[in-house]
């Protein structure tokens, strides 16, 4: 298993594997791999040639600077766990001064409000610091393909939006959520949780699912007074916010119209640690 640190070596590689027409998948992630990081990796492994895994914790799509300081890290690790899917990952661990060419600091994008919702509500400034990576990703490897989980489900529509706006050559492949046996969507973050927390927080997605069964029959807004309900019934967990939003301009909706499509989105607090999801509804 390779693993790189520097541009320049891994631009020697890549120029290779371009000079010989192969195809490169990109998957970008912040380490701490689980098996939802995984099914990107084989996704990306069945699509292409070569695959390049990045592996690294991006400081300035942090809003929260506890939650960078205990972002779980362990590059042997991840390492370790890619190999035991295959030996031809390259593995891209750059050092911030690396990847960010000496400037660690977000540019500022408009994503037509796909920005202003939800995460960027509840986290400020955490899109620029994703669109900002994740370009200098794109321009440190030059993929085919690149790969992001629809667990993120707002973050893959606005790299999809990064791609449209600055007309760059490469698919975006949106990979569907991995899940624990009692349905809480895999995260890095659920490390972190007790076990009868982690156990409890099947939860989450129950409401998720619940939202799914009503919808068609109820309406949007009688839906989330329901689940905001029985999260106030819950001691556990604090809702943060629950929408149900269109799935291409993510704006949430009141009235549903025929011939479009719809998510439902969620963010909770457990033992102080921030969980995410989403379920499509139609
Ligand atoms: P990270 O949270 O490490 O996630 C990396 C990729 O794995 C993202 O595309 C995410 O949506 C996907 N992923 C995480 N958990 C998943 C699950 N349970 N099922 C399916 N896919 C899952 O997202 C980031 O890192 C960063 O914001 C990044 C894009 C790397 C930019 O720093």
């Amino acid at each position: 298993m390779h693993v790189l640190q520097s541009k320049k070596e891994l631009q020697v590689i890549l120029a290779e594997w371009k000079s010989k027409k192969k195809s490169i998948g990109l998957v970008p992630t912040m380490g701490a791999l689980h098996s939802g990081h995984l099914s990107l990796v084989r996704k990306s492994l069945e699509d292409n040639d070569f695959t390049v895994v990045s592996i690294f914790i991006n400081p300035t799509q942090f809003n929260n600077k506890e939650d960078l300081k205990k972002y779980p890290s362990d590059l042997s690790k991840d390492s370790a766990l890619l190999t035991s899917v295959s030996d031809q990952i390259l593995i891209f661990a750059p050092s911030k001064l690396e990847i960010y060419n000496g400037n660690i600091s977000s540019k500022s994008f408009n994503f037509n409000g796909l920005e202003k919702v939800m995460e960027g509500e509840f986290r400020k400034g955490h899109f620029n610091g994703v669109a900002t990576i994740v370009e200098l990703l794109f321009e440190a490897v030059g993929p085919n393909r690149a790969y992001f989980g629809e667990k993120d489900f707002q973050q893959l529509q606005i790299i999809q939006k990064l791609v449209q706006q600055s007309n760059l050559d490469l698919e975006i492949i949106p990979c569907p959520i991995e899940r624990e046996s009692n349905g809480l969507a895999r995260s890095s973050r659920n490390e972190r949780l007790s076990k009868p927390t982690r156990e409890a927080a099947g939860f989450i997605y129950q409401m998720l699912k619940a939202a799914k069964a009503k919808f068609g029959t109820e309406n949007a807004k009688d839906i989330r007074d329901w689940v905001s309900i029985q999260f106030n019934e819950n001691q556990l967990f604090e809702l943060e916010y629950f929408e149900i939003t269109d799935i291409d301009t993510l704006i949430p909706v009141n009235q549903v119209q025929v011939n479009k499509e719809y998510r439902a989105f969620i963010a909770v607090y457990a033992e102080g640690i921030r969980l995410i999801d989403n379920i499509a509804l139609n």
